[in-house]
């Protein structure tokens, strides 16, 4: 069966000592409830990776970079490369996200270079994808994130795309307080599966989790992991308080 996963954007957010912190509170908490089948990971800004790693336990909380660099290595000043993500003991990269893709002009071909670098460094992969309102309003969300998936993700063979969770995050609903209904959620999610099992069959389509990301809260958590298709969520705002990501991590194991 495919994995229930609940995983923290820290996003541009905490100082080194905050963060600690804050690893540290989710680590205990989720030790306190911890129920195996679900799968905690926060993801952190690059330079907290290596001090949190050291504060959570690996079987209790996994620990996410937000991005990495197309490039393996060399002169690429200021980039962080997917080796050195790894290096640190972190599992998963998050890529492919609204704020990467808009602020930061990353496109489906950046994107899927950053993916083979992740893989080639064993990292799981948090791939975002989701439609701007004006797209979901002209009726080109199915579209828009069909598109997504084909040109960032499936030149992926099937063992390869095995290491890949989908994050649909609609980029109306992040930030900004207004969630996607449940309904619209499962929509998307069943469609988002059957374009994978189009590529790759049903059983691969089956075992792949997808997340819902977009103002998630301890209050909306409940009802959006109640669809069939809504395998957990990648959490911003809600993933900075420890009482609340953990309110959501209980929401995900009671289902
Ligand atoms: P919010 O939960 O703050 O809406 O952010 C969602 C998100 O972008 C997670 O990657």
């Amino acid at each position: 069966m495919r994995k229930k996963i609940v995983a923290g954007n820290w996003k541009m957010n905490k100082t080194l000592q905050e963060g600690l912190e804050l690893a540290k509170e989710v680590n205990s908490k989720v030790k306190a409830n911890h129920a195996k089948e679900v799968t905690v990971v926060i993801g952190t800004p690059f330079i907290h990776l290596s001090e949190v790693s050291k504060v959570v336990d690996p079987d209790i909380v996994a620990i996410s970079a937000q991005n990495c660099a197309t490039e393996a290595s060399g002169a690429y000043t200021g980039e962080v490369s997917a080796a050195m993500i790894a290096s640190t003991g972190s599992r998963y990269v998050i890529l492919g996200h609204s704020e990467r893709r808009s602020y930061y002009g990353e496109t489906d071909e950046i994107l899927a270079k950053k993916v083979e670098r992740a893989l080639e460094n064993n990292l799981e992969i948090i791939f975002c994808v989701g439609e701007v309102l004006a797209e979901r309003e002209n009726g080109k969300h199915f579209e828009v994130v069909e598109s997504q998936l084909v040109n960032g993700l499936f030149n992926l063979t099937a063992e390869q795309f095995s290491h890949i969770v989908i994050a649909y995050e609609p980029v109306w609903a992040i930030g900004t307080g207004k969630t996607a209904s449940s309904a619209q959620a499962e929509e998307m999610h069943a469609f988002i599966r059957k374009t994978i099992a189009g590529k790759y069959g049903q059983e691969v389509a089956e075992a792949t989790s997808i997340l819902y990301g977009g103002s998630c809260n301890p209050k909306n958590a409940d009802e959006l992991f109640s669809q069939p298709d809504v395998d957990g969520g990648l959490i911003g705002g809600a993933s900075l308080k420890s009482d609340d990501f953990i309110a959501i991590v209980k929401a995900r194991q009671n289902h």
